[in-house]
């Protein structure tokens, strides 16, 4: 298990069979995802981004590979062991929003909390806790026929981290929704994943939603065809910051010299030179240590 990532699939092959018709849904499909990642699962329709999903988040299983999710076998788990699963290691966003239309927004997010026990007292706090980190506390008694499809998908993410998950699976979450709408819910998904540190595997077709992600796995006939980083451009931004800072450093380290030259041929006043000299080293040490911070 300790070579395994965080979240990996091996050689994922899923077969679906409708009478004596076979789809191949995943051909050999490998991905890994680490712990505090939020990731974008891209690809064409019918290319199985869904039935990786869900095989994730042990819904469906697949014909042959291995899945592990948080340390978990998904592989080998029994039938009670992925409704463990899902109660307590994965949150699910689904492309058509589970949402119960007869319950408020309010009763959809507590129904998990319901399903995983949680006395009154703690349910009821955690529903207006989570209403208010998704911004619906004014649309707690709203039904979701009475909700915008943006608020819709919010009580959808609220229900989904109801029982705080490690891993947050989200199918198409700006699906249906405008561009404007669909961002402010890729600001919540990127505060669940750095603020409450979940892992999101989040699939889009939308390449502006996914070039936010940390990573990209491109799908294609049920096979990665293309990991991408798009925040790793940030890279070649990093290697600039560092040339700053060396340019930085040298030149605080002529000044250095300079200042104990003019203090041997005593053209500086002994004050001024150690009132200049504590603060260029200072300045050195921050560059030093930031350089140090990247590594270098
Ligand atoms: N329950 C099922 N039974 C039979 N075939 C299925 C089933 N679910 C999916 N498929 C087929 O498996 C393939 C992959 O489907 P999947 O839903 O994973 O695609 P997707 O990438 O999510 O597509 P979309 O972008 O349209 O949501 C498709 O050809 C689909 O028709
Ligand atoms: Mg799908």
């Amino acid at each position: 298990m300790s070579n395994k990532a965080y979240i990996q699939t091996d050689d994922l092959v899923k077969v679906y069979r409708l009478g004596n018709v076979e789809v191949q849904a995943l051909r050999g499909l490998s991905m890994q995802v680490h712990q505090g990642e939020m990731v974008a699962i891209v690809g064409a329709s019918g290319s199985g981004k869904t039935t990786l999903l869900n095989i994730l988040g042990g819904i469906t299983r697949a014909t042959a590979g291995n899945t592990v999710v948080a340390g978990y076998d998904v592989t080998n788990a029994s039938a009670v062991q992925l409704v463990a699963l899902r109660r307590e290691i994965v949150g699910h966003i689904f492309q058509e929003l589970n949402l119960i239309p007869t319950l408020t927004a309010y009763e959809n997010v507590e129904l998990p909390m319901l399903a995983a026990k949680v006395d009154g007292g703690r349910r009821k706090a955690r529903v207006e806790e989570l209403l208010s980190i998704v911004g619906l506390e004014d649309r707690m008694k709203h039904k979701p026929d009475e909700l915008s499809g943006g608020e819709r998908q919010r009580v959808a993410i609220a229900a989904a981290i109801a029982n705080d998950p490690k891993v947050l699976l989200c199918d198409e979450p700006t699906g249906d929704l405008d561009t404007e709408t669909g961002s402010i819910i890729v600001e919540y998904l990127h505060k669940v994943n750095k603020e409450y540190g979940k892992t999101v595997i989040m699939v889009t077709h939308d390449p502006s939603v996914a070039r936010q992600c940390d990573r990209i796995y491109r799908i294609r006939d049920g096979q990665i065809i293309s990991v991408q980083s798009p925040t790793a451009d940030s890279e070649s931004e990093a290697v600039s910051r560092v040339d700053v800072i060396r340019e930085r450093l040298t030149e605080i380290k002529a000044e250095i010299d300079r200042l104990d030259e003019q203090v041997k041929t005593g053209t500086i006043d002994l004050g001024v030179f150690a009132g200049r000299r504590t603060a260029l080293t200072d300045r050195k040490k921050m560059f030093e240590e930031e350089l140090h911070r990247l590594g270098l």
